[in-house]
Parts: structure tokens; C-alpha cells; sequence
């Protein structure tokens, strides 16, 4: 028999991946795009109308005359006459990718890595029942503090590998390994200057490290101590351990996510966030292994979903993280393949959030996952102020530059469009914001403040956003704590919320004559003459983006924080101290509402 040759695991997968059935195929037949699909004479048949169909999302290839369809590898089978190897050996050729040579060698090789799986098994069992004897007392203390209860911990085929020099060493000698073997599958350490090998694991909680077929290939080991250096000690990488390309628990994970259709694994940083999280009902949770994200990591994620959710912590260090797999997503983006981002506040992980505020509030976090597109736009946006038409040039610039890493061309033109437009809006609310108007159409872009500092104040700053609200008893109901607060530059300006908020009531709204005329009535006849005098502006949708720019526009002018909102409101709404106790009443109720509105817009606006 000849020795096998061995397909790296995901090999066929990556190769179909990086090979556009089009590319391929085009050079034997010509094809013409039709829609989605290709279209050409079948290869096979003597056809004279074209029935012959390639798909490059799909990655197939359909023969309607002769019934033949595959992939790209059986259509190079078919037309070349090759067998399966010989068909991947040449595409994997021209994708760039190698595959390691057929020596006589190989099949040591194929038996020298059985026998290391093998010891890696034997340590991941030895491990476990260690958790259980005598020895593991101060482990299983540690798990039953972390909420983890006995019964679980054989899911995760967690163990302990005992603080001792040698234990381990022997007890896989003892079950027929070699030293090199041991030393070679990672579990024991070798020191340079020769002397005895010791055991590489010591004292620790363990993790057991699987490839995606389930095959313990590493482990990672937790000091039980708080302040133990380090805190975590994984397995140098071996001869079936790299760890840029493995991700903890991905088969359990894949398994659980089940369909590849829509949506993805969650990605966290850590091995107890993964289990956290299982534990939880997210099942379909992996983590790289103490690295930041890797492209081979991130071939696995797309393998079981088009859309994985990555997992940060929303401090500074979270979100730089999160800004570098950007860079490492953008070239591998498809039509309909991305990553979306779930930012978690107060430096918490998933682990924390759970245990803190429960499966719930996680799930809620999950589902608030921000697009890549967001999150890059957010990043160029938030670099520094974009005040100055050099700046602004800066932003496109950086955008433009961001897309080009993008490989898939109608992705590209999409981000692009797409990036234009958010800055386009952008730049529109800035200056809408800064004349107190703001009609602007909205893609969800923030305004934001240091901008709007650096322009001189117009004498009616806030003008247009008070008529807005005069116009409609909508806006006037949904910003009334945004307006109630408000400090507006002008007390003209101010003089005219004032009158809307005295006149206005929950079943009706008010209207520009009739708060004119109150407005006369008080003598403050140039607040009148504002209001009247406003050019009509067009009404905007309710609930909409527009609406909640408009709310935050409006909340540019909020006054400082801390003070009483019933007491911000003016004048003679307040001539009784039940009608103070009234308004402060209102204004929590309504602050409570504008920030549910606020809420589900920013949730129309993602989905
Ligand atoms: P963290 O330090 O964020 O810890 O490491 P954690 O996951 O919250 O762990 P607990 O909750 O304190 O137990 C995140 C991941 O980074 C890797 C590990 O993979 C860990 O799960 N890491 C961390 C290391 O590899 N070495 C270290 O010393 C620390
Ligand atoms: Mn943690």
C-alpha cells in the first residue's frame, strides 16, 4: 500500500475557499455572466443552447444536458481526467497553497503523529481523573468558587495535572510513551543544558485543546493561585499544535451552532469565557488562544457561519482589539460573509456579564452586535475631528484605504458606496447641527462634539430643532426631556421651548400662531417674530434615524449634568409646588420613553 498522503484538516475547504469555480472553469469554457450564476456550452455535450451554469457563491457547477455538476475539483476530475488527489495537488498549485509531498517518509510520519495524539489523549484522561482523586482538592475548590458543579466538568473534560516534577512524565510512560514523545507532543519541558525533563504542567487546572475533528492535540493550564505567574500556561506549539490555528472548542461549538446558513460562532478571549457561556445556552462559543485573531482563525469561523459575533471588552485595550481583527477580516469578506462586533462595557467579559447580570443581559449584548462596517467607521470617525476640509479629505482617505484591503470587488464597491455616504451625512449633520437645523438623512452616524465646538455660535443656535418641535406634537412628546434641558445660546431661543412646554399637552400639540401670540402676550415679541418668521421645514418620519438625530442634536445643548431637570424648566409652568412634582414626574417618565425609542431605533437602524 502506498503511504498516505494526508490532507491537512480544512485543507479541500480552504482550497475551494480561495478558488473562484469561474476562474477555473472560464478556461475551458466561456461563459458569459447571467444574473448571479455563469452561464456556457456544456464541456461535456455537443450542445447548441447553453445549459451549463457555474455558481461562484455556491462554489458549483451545474451540466443541464449531460446531468454532471460538482465542484471545482470534480469538474477538473471530469475534464482532465484526474483522479482526486492529482485534481486538489493541481489547484492547490495554482491557489498558491502546498501540500505535503508523498516521501517514504510519510507514512513514519502519519504513525509518529498517532502516537502523539495518543499521549495527548492519555494526558487529557490522566488529568481528569487527578481533578477527582485526593490530589485535586484545591481544583475542584477553585471550580465549585468559578459556579462550576461536578457534574459539568466532564463536558469540558476539564482536569488537573498534579504539582509535582515528574507525575505526568510517568504515568504516560507507564501507558507506553517515549520521552521524545512526550516532549514532542508538548507535556513535558526539556531544558536546554540537558539534565532531567520535567513535567510542563504543574499544579494547574486544565483545559484540553482540541483540533476541529475532537482530537486533544495542546492544553492550557490555569494557576489556582490569584497572583501565580503566569496565569495561564498553554502548550508550545507541536507537530499537531499550532495555536494561530486552532480555536478552543470549535468542533463542540460547530456542532451546537449546527447550520451554516446564517449567523455564526461567538468569539471570546478566554477558555473559562467560552465555557461561561456554554454554560449559559451559548454553546456555539470558541476562543483563540491567548493571540489576537488570526486569518487561519477566522477561515475556521467563516467554515461554520457567515457571521461571527466577536466578543470585546468595551475598555480601551477591548476596543483596540477589536480594531485589529478589523484588519484582519477586511481582505476575506464575501457577499453575505462578515464578522459583527459585540463591544461589552465596564472592562467586563462574557464570563463576568453572565455572572453578574445573567443569560439574559449576554444575549442582549449579542444581539446589539455592531456590524464591521460600524465599527470601522467609528474608528476613522472617532481619530479627530473632522472640521477642516483637509480633515475631512483624512477621513476619506483613511476609509478609502481601509475598503482597498477588501479582495472580493463587489464587496469593495459596496464599503466603498457605502463609507462615502456615511461621511457624506456625516459632514451634512455637523453643519445642520451647527445652524440649529438638522434634516439631514441619517445612516446613524453620531454628531460629534468637538466639531460643533469649533464653529462660531450663530446667535440662533438651536432654532430650527425648537420650531421642529413646535411643528410636530410627535417630536415635541419625544424630545420634551431633551428640550426641557436644554441651554440654548439665545434666550429667545430658550424663551420659545419655554412657551412649548407650557402649552403643550399629551392629547394636542400646539401651533406656530398660537405660540407666537402666547409669546406676544408676554412681551417677548422677538422670540415671535423667530417663530413666525422660520421657513417650513419638512416634517420627518416617526421613530426614524432622522428622528433620533434630531434627539441628539437636541441633547448638544443639554445642560450640565447632575442639576434637576424639573428645576432646568422655566417660568410660570412652575407656580405651584405639586406642578414642580408633576413636570419632574413627567420628565422621568418621558426620559424613561426617549430612551426606549432611542433604544429601538439604534435596533431598526442594525438590523
Ligand atoms: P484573561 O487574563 O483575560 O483571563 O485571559 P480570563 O479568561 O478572564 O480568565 P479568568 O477569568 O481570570 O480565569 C484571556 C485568555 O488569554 C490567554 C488565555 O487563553 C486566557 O483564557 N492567556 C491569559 C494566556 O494565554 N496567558 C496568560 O497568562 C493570560
Ligand atoms: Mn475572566
Amino acid at each position: 500500500m502506498n503511504p498516505p498522503i494526508r490532507i491537512p484538516d480544512g485543507f479541500v475547504d480552504e482550497l475551494k475557499a480561495r478558488i473562484r469555480p469561474s476562474d477555473v472553469i472560464g478556461r475551458k469554457v466561456k461563459l458569459k455572466k447571467q444574473g448571479k450564476e455563469w452561464v456556457g456550452l456544456s464541456p461535456f455535450t455537443n450542445e447548441k443552447t447553453p445549459s451549463f451554469y457555474v455558481n461562484d457563491q455556491k462554489k458549483i457547477f451545474k451540466c443541464f444536458s449531460s446531468g454532471i455538476g460538482g465542484d471545482v475539483i470534480s469538474f477538473v476530475m471530469e475534464t482532465e481526467r484526474l483522479s482526486f488527489m492529482e485534481a486538489v495537488e493541481k489547484l492547490a498549485e495554482e491557489a498558491g497553497m502546498s501540500l505535503p509531498k508523498a516521501t517514504p517518509e510519510s507514512q513514519e510520519q502519519y504513525d509518529r503523529r498517532q502516537r502523539l495524539y495518543g499521549a495527548c489523549e492519555a494526558a487529557a484522561a490522566y488529568f481528569e481523573s487527578c481533578l477527582r482523586a485526593p490530589e485535586g482538592a484545591e481544583a475542584r475548590r477553585y471550580l465549585e468558587h468559578r459556579g462550576l458543579r461536578p457534574d459539568r466538568w466532564a463536558i469540558y473534560r476539564l482536569g488537573y495535572s498534579p504539582d509535582d516534577w515528574r507525575k505526568t512524565i510517568e504515568h504516560l510512560k507507564s501507558n507506553g510513551f517515549s520521552m521524545s514523545e512526550i516532549i514532542e507532543a508538548g507535556l513535558a519541558v526539556e531544558k536546554d543544558g540537558g539534565g532531567e525533563p520535567y513535567d510542563r504542567f504543574r499544579g494547574r487546572l486544565m483545559f484540553p485543546i482540541e483540533d476541529p475533528r475532537g482530537h486533544v492535540i495542546a492544553f492550557g493550564g490555569r494557576a489556582l493561585q490569584p497572583d501565580a505567574k503566569p496565569k495561564y500556561l498553554n502548550s508550545s506549539d507541536t507537530p499537531l499544535f499550532h495555536k494561530s490555528r486552532v480555536l478552543y472548542r470549535y468542533k463542540a461549538a460547530r456542532e451546537a451552532f449546527g447550520g451554516t446558513e446564517e449567523g455564526g460562532l461567538i468569539v471570546c478571549e478566554g477558555y473559562m469565557d467560552v465555557i461561561a457561556l456554554s454554560e449559559a445556552g451559548f454553546a456555539h462559543a470558541v476562543a483563540p488562544l491567548g493571540t489576537a485573531l488570526t486569518e487561519d482563525q477566522l477561515s475556521l469561523l467563516w467554515r461554520a457561519g457567515p457571521e461571527p459575533v466577536l466578543c470585546f471588552d468595551g475598555d480601551r485595550a477591548g476596543l483596540g482589539a477589536a480594531y485589529r481583527s478589523i484588519e484582519r477580516a477586511l481582505p476575506g469578506l464575501q457577499p453575505g460573509r462578515s464578522v459583527f462586533f459585540c463591544l461589552l462595557s465596564d472592562g467586563m467579559d462574557p464570563d463576568d456579564l453572565i455572572r453578574d447580570k445573567g443569560p439574559g443581559a449576554m444575549g442582549k449584548a449579542l444581539e446589539g452586535a455592531l456590524p464591521l462596517v460600524e465599527v470601522l467607521w467609528r474608528r476613522e470617525r472617532d481619530l479627530e475631528p473632522v472640521d477642516t476640509p483637509e480633515r475631512q479629505a483624512g477621513l476619506e482617505q483613511r476609509l478609502l484605504q481601509a475598503a482597498s484591503a477588501i479582495q472580493n470587488g463587489a464587496v469593495k464597491s459596496a464599503y466603498e458606496r457605502e463609507l462615502k455616504a456615511r461621511m457624506r451625512d456625516h459632514l451634512w449633520q455637523l453643519r445642520a447641527a451647527t445652524r440649529g437645523t438638522n434634516s439631514a438623512p441619517n445612516r446613524g452616524g453620531r454628531v460629534v462634539a468637538p466639531a460643533l465646538r469649533g464653529g462660531p455660535p450663530a446667535k440662533t443656535r438651536g432654532l430650527g430643532l425648537v420650531v421642529r418641535a413646535v411643528d410636530s406634537h410627535h417630536l415635541a412628546e419625544v424630545g420634551f426631556e431633551a428640550l426641557a434641558v436644554a441651554e440654548f445660546p439665545d434666550p429667545d431661543v430658550s424663551a420659545i421651548r419655554d412657551a412649548l412646554i407650557s402649552q403643550n399637552t399629551a392629547d394636542s400639540g400646539v401651533d406656530r400662531a398660537a405660540l407666537s401670540n402666547h409669546l406676544e402676550s408676554l412681551g417677548k415679541s422677538r422670540a415671535a417674530e423667530l417663530l413666525t418668521n422660520y421657513p417650513d421645514i419638512p416634517e420627518i418620519p416617526q421613530g426614524g434615524s432622522e428622528e433620533r438625530e434630531w434627539l441628539i442634536a437636541l441633547e448638544q445643548y443639554a445642560r450640565l449634568e447632575g442639576s434637576d431637570p424639573a428645576g432646568r424648566i422655566p417660568g410660570e409652568a412652575f407656580a405651584t409646588p405639586e406642578d414642580a412634582r408633576h413636570r419632574h414626574r413627567l420628565v422621568s417618565e418621558r426620559r424613561a420613553r426617549t430612551a426606549r425609542l432611542n433604544e429601538a431605533a439604534e435596533k431598526a437602524d442594525q438590523n
